[in-house]
């Protein structure tokens, strides 16, 4: 009976394949479970929920060709987004907009967390984390309603204390076995987050290089924010996880930043110019270790999670759907659809086989 209605649900098939070999493994590989949250690499998304693909009309402001589920599908663990205010018939909503609500609206806050909430609840072994950007200096009580409405506060861990770095970050394990799973930070709280204890201030916990770069030369392993640690030296010192930022903005006219896609199967390779293989070498050799987030954009050229793998010494990661590393085009996007849904269809097929038999 529990079979047939399986067999004819084919669509739950491989949703419990995935969940049957997620057990063994934490963030897609068994050898990141006993490691501490801060010792493992990330692959971090930048600006996740804003997409240059069919939905937004091939906007120029995207910054990744598919969505945040699918980026969570296909390896990343950190998603970013910018938080903006919205006047709708009167009243303020938090809505996640690239730089501006009329240059790019991705939607509320509240339903971005819920579809990231949605993913974490089919995959129980797996930590997140995201990072806000907080744009428009919401409060805490503003963004703490937001997680509470999409029930993702369930989920969240929060820190022993809000300004003290802890002298050793929890396990995947310890995070999965408390179901704490989401990490969040903000950038930044104007006020202390007391009732909110989950939202954690990104830069007393993290220090990131500079983001603002446009030529593949110039990527630097520095300190830039926050802006008082000075050297790499003092910033390692500080006990702060390090983010990698590693993405390229379009030589721009007006200021606007626009990313640069025709240059992003180089930067996001773990080989050439300016790519991010380079820079993760270049950066593990100034901290003495890896970074514990890299942010790239358009995630699924390079791809970026082989670089990662490469950090983390991951070989044989299970569980992830592979994007393919093209990027998509008004062209070509149609065709790459039709693909994803086939592969789909196979998987079932096959995934009632292995069940089956
Ligand atoms: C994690 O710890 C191991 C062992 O000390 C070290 O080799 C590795 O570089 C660390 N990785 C990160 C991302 O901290
Ligand atoms: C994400 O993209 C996939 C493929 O286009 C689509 O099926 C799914 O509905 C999208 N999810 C959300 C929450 O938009
Ligand atoms: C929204 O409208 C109110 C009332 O008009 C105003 O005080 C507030 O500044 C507006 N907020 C934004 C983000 O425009
Ligand atoms: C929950 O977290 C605490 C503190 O980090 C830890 O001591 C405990 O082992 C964790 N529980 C599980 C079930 O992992
Ligand atoms: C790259 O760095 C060099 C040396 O710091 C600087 O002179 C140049 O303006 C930078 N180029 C860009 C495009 O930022
Ligand atoms: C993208 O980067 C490449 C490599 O630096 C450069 O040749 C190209 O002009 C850049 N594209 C734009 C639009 O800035
Ligand atoms: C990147 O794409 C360009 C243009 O399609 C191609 O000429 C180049 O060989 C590609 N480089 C890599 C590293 O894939
Ligand atoms: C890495 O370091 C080398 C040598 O200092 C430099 O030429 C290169 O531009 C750097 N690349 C990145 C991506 O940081």
């Amino acid at each position: 009976m529990f079979l047939r209605n399986l067999l004819r649900a084919s669509a739950v098939i491989p949703f419990l394949y995935t969940t049957v070999t997620a057990q063994t493994a934490c963030n897609n590989s068994p050898d990141l479970c006993s490691r501490s949250y801060s010792n493992i690499t990330h692959l971090g998304a930048h600006d996740s929920p804003f997409l240059r693909n069919q939905e937004t009309g091939f906007s120029t402001s995207g910054n990744h060709f598919y969505n945040t589920t699918i980026q969570l599908d296909a390896g990343v663990r950190m998603l970013s987004a910018q938080v903006h205010k919205k006047n709708k018939s009167g009243t303020e909503t938090l809505h996640l907009c690239h730089s501006s609500c009329t240059l790019l609206d991705a939607g509320t806050l509240r339903s971005w967390l819920e579809e990231i909430k949605a993913w974490m609840d089919r995959n129980t072994n797996d930590v997140v984390t995201v990072l806000l950007v907080n744009s428009d200096n919401a409060s805490p009580s503003d963004l703490g309603a937001q997680f509470s409405a999409s029930g993702i506060d369930q989920l969240a861990y929060a820190p022993p204390d809000a300004s003290t770095i802890p002298q050793a970050w929890p396990t995947l394990t310890t995070l999965i076995g408390n179901n704490t799973r989401l990490m969040t930070f903000v950038a930044s709280l104007s006020t202390p987050a007391t009732e909110f204890p989950y939202l954690m201030n990104q830069y007393a916990f993290m220090f990131e290089n500079n983001f603002e770069n446009t030529d593949p030369s110039n990527y630097s392993c520095d300190p830039s924010r926050p802006t008082n640690l000075g050297t790499p030296a003092a910033a390692l010192q500080s006990n702060r996880m390090f983010l990698m930022n590693h993405f390229l903005y379009d030589d721009s006219l007006f200021g606007i930043q626009i990313t640069n896609v025709t240059y992003a199967n180089v930067t996001n390779a773990e080989t050439g110019l300016g790519s991010l293989g380079e820079s993760l070498n270049n950066c593990t050799g100034v901290y003495g270790k890896p970074p514990s987030f890299v942010m790239v954009d358009w995630f699924n050229m390079g791809p970026a999670i082989a670089s990662v793998d490469k950090a983390n010494e991951v070989t044989g990661a299970v569980g992830r759907t592979n994007m393919g590393t093209q990027a998509l085009t008004q062209g070509t996007s149609g065709v790459v659809r039709q693909r994803g849904s086939l592969l789909a269809v196979v998987v079932a097929v096959v995934g009632a086989v292995a069940f089956v038999s």
